[in-house]
C-alpha cells in the first residue's frame, strides 16, 4: 500500500452521517477562527448545573495553565445517568458479556443509576469526601463502571489501576496519590483463568496506610480473606444504602480522575483530568468519530484500566445515552471467533479495538471470521498504536466486508480523547494513516530545534493550542507536567510521537520518539522495566529497548549485565522474565533477554540506546557512528551475540 491508496467516503455513510465533509470543513474553520464561540455552543451537549460564561483560558508558556468552562458547574455521573432517565430510563446502558460465553447481562440506565446512587451513598457513609482519591482495581465487570460513576457522583477522584498490574505497581499508584479507599474484587476472570485481585490488593495494602476502607465485589465467589474493620463486601454495603442520591455540584475544573501512565523516565505519572472539559470532549468525540446514532450498540474492547476504557466505554458513550458493551474476556477464548460471535450475539453496530488484536486474529486466517455474520457492523475503529496497512486491509476486507469505514484514532492518556481520526462520513481513509485532526485540534510538526515544518514532511508531533479534553497537570507535580510536555518545544504541547504529513495533509504516526515503548497498545517506560531488572540481586545493569514484533507491534528487548559471579544460564533468563512479571505485571515481561558483558556508553557514561535499538531490530549494518563510545568493542560483542 502506498499513500496513493485512498478509500473514499461511502455515499451511503455520508448521506446519514452526523458530520459530512461540508460540515467538517465548516466546523474546523469556525473552531479555528473563534474557539470561544465554537466551544460555548458545543459545550451545551453537556448538562450544566450552572452554565459556563468563561470558555477558554489556556496558556502553554511559563507555568502552563489550562482552564476550560471555568465558572461552570456540573456532575459527570449525572450527565451519564440522571439526564437520560426521563427519555431512555429503560434503554440498555451496558451490555455485559462475560469471559464465559454463557454469561451475559443487560443493565438499563435506570438500573445503572440506582446502583451508582447506592455505591455513592455507601462511599459517603465510609467518610469518603469530595476531593478524596479512591483507587479502583477491578476486572471488566459492570461494577467497574459503577465505581467510576459513584466516585464522580460524590466528587471523589478515581484512580483506576489495570487489573493486570502487580501488587507493587498497585501500591506505588496508591502511595503517589494517597488514596483513602480501594474498590476491588475477589478475583477477575480472563480467558478461563482467574486473577487474584484481592490477594494482590492485600499484598499492596501492607505498604499503603492511607487506605482506610476496602470495598470488595464478589465477582467469582472465590475464597478470599477479609480484614475486619477495613474490608467490606460491595454487595452488603450497596444493599444497605439508599438508592436515592443527589449528585455533588462540581466546578468544571475540579478533578474527575487520575490515571497513571508510563513516561520516558522515572515512575509512572498521574495524569490529571478535570470535569467539564473532559466530559465535553468525551461526548463530542464519541458522537462524531463513531458517528453514533441513537439506538446503536457500540463496543470498545479496551480494559477500563486504560484511558480508552474511561473515555470510550464509560464516559463518552454514557454521556451520549448510548448502549455500551463491556467485555470481560479476551479475543481468543474460547476460540478466535469470539469477537465476531459477540458482535452477532448483541448485534453490535460500532466496533473499536486495537491493532494488536487484529494482527493476532489474522494469524488464524479468515475461517473463524467467516463463521459469523457481522451484518450488524457499520463502523470499525482502531486505537493504541499505528495500524500497519496489512492489518488495516484485513480488518476492512475480512471483518467489515468492504462495507465499514475504519476510524484510525490517534490520541493519548494525556489528551483525554481522540484528536486525529477520520470522521466516517467526511474523510477518505488511507490505510495506516490517522488522517486529519478533529475540529478544534491543531497538530503541527516541528524539527529537533522546534522550528515549525510546513507541507509534506516528517517531524515531532506537537499540538499548538489547547482543546477541552487536555490533561491539566500531573497529580501533585505540576513542575514535572511543565517539564515533560511543554519544555522540549516552547509554547507547544509535545506528544512524544513522531509523525509524517503527506501532500494531502494526512498524518501518519510513526511511533514514539522518546524512551516509551508500545507493547500490544500498552505504554511501557523502558526505565520502569530496567528498574525492575536491576532489583534482582544477580543483575548489575540493564538497558531496555523496543523492537518490531509481528503481533505486539513492539516487543521488549532487554540487555542485561550480570554481577561478577553470576552465570548467564537459561534458568536465570527465565527467572528474570518471571521477576519482571512479578514486579510490574505480565505486560512488562521481556520478550528477549540478551546477556551483555558491557553496554555501549558515551565517555560521559550515557547509554547509547540508538545502537541498542538497531541491534534489537537486527539492523546491524546501519549502526551509525560508534566512534564517540567509550569502548566501541562492546558493540561488536553485542552484535555477535544477538539474541532472538
Ligand atoms: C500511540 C492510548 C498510532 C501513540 C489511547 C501515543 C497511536 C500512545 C494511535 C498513547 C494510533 C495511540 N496510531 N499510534 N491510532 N493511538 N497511539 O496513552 O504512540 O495508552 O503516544 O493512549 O499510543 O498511548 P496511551
Amino acid at each position: 500500500m502506498s499513500d496513493a491508496d485512498v478509500v473514499p467516503v461511502k455515499p451511503e455513510i455520508a448521506a446519514a452521517a452526523l458530520i459530512p465533509r461540508a460540515r467538517y470543513d465548516e466546523m474546523t474553520a469556525r473552531a479555528a477562527a473563534a474557539p470561544d464561540e465554537f466551544w460555548a455552543e458545543e459545550c451545551k451537549r453537556i448538562d450544566w448545573m450552572k452554565a459556563p460564561t468563561k470558555i477558554k483560558n489556556t496558556n502553554f508558556t511559563g507555568d502552563v495553565s489550562i482552564k476550560w468552562f471555568e465558572d461552570g458547574t456540573l456532575n459527570a455521573a449525572a450527565n451519564c445517568l440522571d439526564r437520560h432517565l426521563a427519555e431512555r430510563g429503560d434503554q440498555v446502558a451496558i451490555i455485559w458479556e462475560g469471559d464465559d460465553p454463557n454469561d451475559s447481562k443487560k443493565v438499563t440506565y435506570r438500573e445503572l443509576h440506582e446502583q451508582v446512587c447506592r455505591l455513592a451513598n455507601a462511599l459517603s457513609a465510609q467518610g469518603v469526601k469530595k476531593g478524596d482519591v479512591v483507587t479502583v482495581y477491578l476486572p471488566m465487570i459492570v461494577e467497574a463502571a459503577v465505581a467510576l460513576l459513584a466516585c464522580a457522583r460524590i466528587g471523589a477522584i478515581h484512580s483506576v489501576v489495570f487489573g493486570g498490574f502487580s501488587p507493587d505497581s498497585l501500591a506505588n499508584r496508591i502511595q503517589d496519590c494517597n488514596s483513602v479507599a480501594l474498590i476491588t474484587a475477589d478475583e477477575g476472570r480472563r480467558g478461563g483463568r482467574k486473577v487474584a485481585l484481592k490477594l494482590n490488593a492485600d499484598e499492596a495494602l501492607k505498604s499503603c496506610p492511607t487506605v482506610k476502607n476496602v470495598i470488595v465485589v464478589k465477582a467469582t465467589g472465590g475464597d478470599v480473606a477479609m480484614q475486619a474493620g477495613r474490608d467490606v463486601w460491595y454487595e452488603d454495603v450497596t444493599a444497605a444504602a439508599s438508592p436515592a442520591h443527589t449528585p455533588a455540584e462540581m466546578n468544571a475544573e475540579d478533578p474527575l480522575f487520575i490515571l497513571y501512565t508510563s513516561g520516558s523516565t522515572g515512575k509512572p505519572k498521574g495524569v490529571l483530568h478535570t470535569t467539564g472539559g473532559y466530559m465535553v470532549w468525551a461526548s463530542f468525540t464519541h458522537q462524531y468519530v463513531f458517528d453514533y446514532h441513537p439506538g446503536e450498540v457500540y463496543w470498545c474492547t479496551a480494559d477500563v484500566g486504560w484511558v480508552t476504557g474511561h473515555t470510550y466505554i464509560v464516559y463518552g458513550p454514557l454521556a451520549n445515552g448510548a448502549t455500551t458493551l463491556m467485555f470481560e474476556g479476551i479475543p481468543n477464548y474460547p476460540d478466535t471467533s469470539r469477537f465476531w460471535q459477540v458482535v452477532d450475539k448483541h448485534q453490535v453496530n460500532i466496533f473499536y479495538t486495537a491493532p494488536t488484536a487484529i494482527r493476532a486474529l489474522m494469524r488464524d486466517g479468515e475461517g473463524p471470521v467467516h463463521k459469523t455474520s457481522r451484518k450488524s457492523l457499520r463502523i470499525l475503529g482502531s486505537v493504541g498504536e499505528p495500524i500497519n496497512p496489512e492489518a488495516w486491509n484485513w480488518y476492512y476486507r475480512v471483518v467489515g466486508e468492504n462495507r465499514c469505514p475504519i476510524v484510525d484514532t490517534w490520541w493519548q492518556t494525556e489528551t483525554g480523547g481522540i484528536l486525529i481520526s477520520p470522521l466516517p462520513g467526511a474523510i477518505a481513509q488511507k490505510p495506516g494513516s490517522a488522517t486529519l485532526p478533529l475540529p478544534g485540534v491543531f497538530p503541527i510538526l516541528v524539527d529537533g530545534e522546534g522550528q515549525r515544518l510546513h507541507g509534506a514532511t516528517e517531524g515531532n508531533l506537537c499540538i499548538a493550542d489547547s482543546w477541552p479534553g487536555q490533561m491539566r497537570s500531573l497529580y501533585g507535580d505540576h513542575a514535572r507536567f511543565v517539564q515533560t510536555y511543554f519544555s522540549t518545544f516552547k509554547g507547544l504541547y509535545f506528544t512524544g510521537d513522531g509523525a509524517r504529513r503527506d501532500a494531502d495533509g494526512y498524518f501518519w504516526i510513526t511511533g514514539r520518539v522518546d524512551d516509551v515503548i508500545n507493547v500490544s497498545g500498552h505504554r511501557m517506560g523502558t526505565a520502569e522495566v530496567e528498574s525492575a531488572l536491576v532489583l534482582h540481586p544477580k543483575v548489575a545493569e540493564a538497558a531496555v529497548v523496543g523492537f518490531p514484533h509481528e503481533i505486539k507491534g513492539q516487543g521488549i528487548y532487554a540487555y542485561v549485565t550480570l554481577v561478577a559471579d553470576a552465570e548467564p544460564t537459561e534458568a536465570l533468563r527465565k527467572e528474570l522474565v518471571a521477576w519482571v512479571r512479578k514486579e510490574i505485571g505480565p505486560i512488562a515481561a521481556p520478550d528477549v533477554i540478551q546477556w551483555a558483558p558491557g553496554l555501549p556508553k558515551t565517555r560521559s557514561g550515557k547509554i547509547m540506546r540508538r545502537i541498542l535499538r538497531k541491534i534489537a531490530a537486527n539492523e546491524t549494518d546501519s549502526l551509525g557512528d560508534t566512534s564517540t563510545l567509550a569502548d566501541p568493542g562492546v558493540v561488536t560483542d553485542l552484535v555477535d551475540n544477538r539474541a532472538g
